[in-house]
């Protein structure tokens, strides 16, 4: 049965203060707990590690919560804070832009932050993608190049090509399209999700779904692609959609040759190839977009996180020009689309800032040097039981949690085990998510010690975790 967590009277009679800053650390707590709609956690959970940690300041890779107990962020927030926590000269950069202009209507006016942040990205980015459709979120670019990739299609003569092929366990959002992409559990109460989007196989050399090893079994993932918009009737598919590298779906790095024949088909068919960078992206894979690992360009591009490290909500999807061009050749129609706060000045002053860091700092290059000095370590950890892969590129890595190695088997998301681990690593100090995977995506910032510092935290907990669930781990 699930129990409201205690509250002692003292606590209760604190929460009486109205204003944020006059209420004591109990008092937050209580009311994060009676009026916060944490997204993911279930009410189980949170009363299971009895109650909300709730935090209060940051600084680099270090969190600390309103009790003044210090984390370490081992996920940079939630792959967002790539430059790191407590950058001053972000949030002036965002306050002058506040006093001076706050917002226009992005229907028919842009902004002078916006063009200009317009200007550093073209120069950022792979090839000649230079077109930026702002948005405030990854959800939101996800729906935003989406709708692109069929309004073009259409605009192209091409009305029948609505569908849309995404990879079975990747994630790309909550809104309701994003989310029919992303193919959740969550169908039982969503359902139906969006029309016409089909689910194909993901490049995973770990657990290949075709018994093959290494680079075949990559390209016969892609091949894949390709069967499937022939089944589909290739007159009828709008867009395909995939992360350079998996994120949520595990952190799996394919051979260049995934990508090379994924636009390859993609160009056969007609079909517009979408990448979404919205966690790649931004220095996190030790290039500025992972795309650049894997010699590709696609036709549309979602970003976001980094892209502010999360100093402010932005987002976008970038287009090349040919994808324009239908825009410009049909002058008299626009697309069907608008967000209120696309472009938003505040956050594109704070983009800019971030960008400035990441060009002064050479975070990029650091997020590649740390990257392998990361990895490197988390090899370590293969010799634990329970650690059936390593896995990653740059500061984007995960180890993958089995609790059998010559099975490949899984624990469950939110397994015992799982949330054993996780509650152990919380405890030590370390901010991660762990499922079936736990992920180690820090600021680009953080230091050797650091990196250090998290693993030991991690081997310390499966070391616990595994001898209280010894017997059900199987060679
Ligand atoms: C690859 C990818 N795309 C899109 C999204 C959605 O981004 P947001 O949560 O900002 O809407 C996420 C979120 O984690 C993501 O990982």
């Amino acid at each position: 049965m699930v129990m409201t967590p205690a509250v002692g009277e003292d606590e209760q009679t604190s929460m009486a203060a109205g204003v944020p800053g006059d209420m004591d650390a109990a008092a937050i707590e209580r009311e994060a707990l009676d009026h916060v709609w944490i997204h993911q956690a279930t009410w189980a959970e949170v009363v299971e590690q009895q109650g909300l940690r709730v935090f209060e300041r940051a600084e680099g890779a270090r969190l600390w919560d309103i009790h003044g107990n210090e984390y370490l962020d081992g996920i940079s927030g939630l792959w967002v804070v790539n430059a790191g926590h407590g950058r001053a000269e972000i949030a002036e950069a965002m306050a002058e832009q506040a006093k001076k202009l706050a917002y226009v209507s992005a229907e028919a006016f842009t902004t002078a932050p916006a063009a200009e942040l317009a200007h550093t990205l073209a120069d950022l980015m792979p090839s000649d993608l230079s077109r930026f459709y702002f948005c405030s979120g990854g959800s939101e670019a996800v729906e935003t190049a989406v709708k692109i990739a069929k309004q073009v299609q259409a605009m192209r003569g091409f009305p029948r090509r609505y569908k849309v092929i995404a990879r079975r366990g990747s994630y790309h959002g909550m809104t309701h399209g994003a989310m029919s992409l992303t193919a959740t559990r969550e169908e039982a109460y969503f359902g139906p999700f969006m029309y016409g989007v089909s689910h194909v196989p993901h490049p995973n050399r770990y657990r290949s779904d075709f018994g093959l090893e290494g680079e075949e079994a990559d390209i016969m993932a892609a091949t894949y692609v390709g069967q499937e918009i022939q089944h589909q009737g290739p007159e009828t598919v709008a867009c395909v959609i995939g992360e350079p590298i998996s994120s949520s779906a595990g952190v799996h790095v394919p051979s260049p040759k995934y990508w090379q024949l994924l636009r390859e088909i993609c160009d056969t068919h007609g079909v517009l190839l979408i990448v979404d960078e919205v966690i790649n992206g931004f220095g996190r894979t030790g290039k500025m977009f992972a795309t650049e690992h894997f010699g590709f360009v696609p036709d549309i591009m979602t970003i976001a996180k980094g892209l502010t490290s999360g100093y402010a909500p932005m987002g976008a999807a970038v287009v090349r020009p040919a994808i324009f061009e239908t825009f410009k050749e049909q002058g008299t129609v626009s697309m069907g689309h608008l967000l209120t706060f696309g472009g938003h000045p505040v956050s594109a002053a704070a983009a800019l800032k971030n960008l400035q860091i990441f060009k002064d700092e050479r975070l990029v290059e650091q997020a590649a040097e740390k990257g392998i000095y990361l990895k490197a370590q988390l090899e370590e950890l293969r010799n634990h039981p329970t650690v059936g892969d390593v896995r990653g590129e740059g500061l984007l890595c995960a180890i993958e949690l089995v609790k059998s190695k010559s099975k490949k088997l899984n624990w469950g998301e939110r397994s015992p085990f799982v949330k054993r681990v996780n509650q152990l690593v919380t405890e030590r100090g370390l901010i991660t998510r762990t499922r079936n995977f736990m992920h180690f995506a820090p600021p680009l910032v953080t230091e050797r010690a650091q990196i250090d510092r998290m693993i030991a935290i991690a081997d310390e907990a499966l070391t616990i975790a595994e001898n209280e669930h010894r017997s059900e781990i199987e060679d």
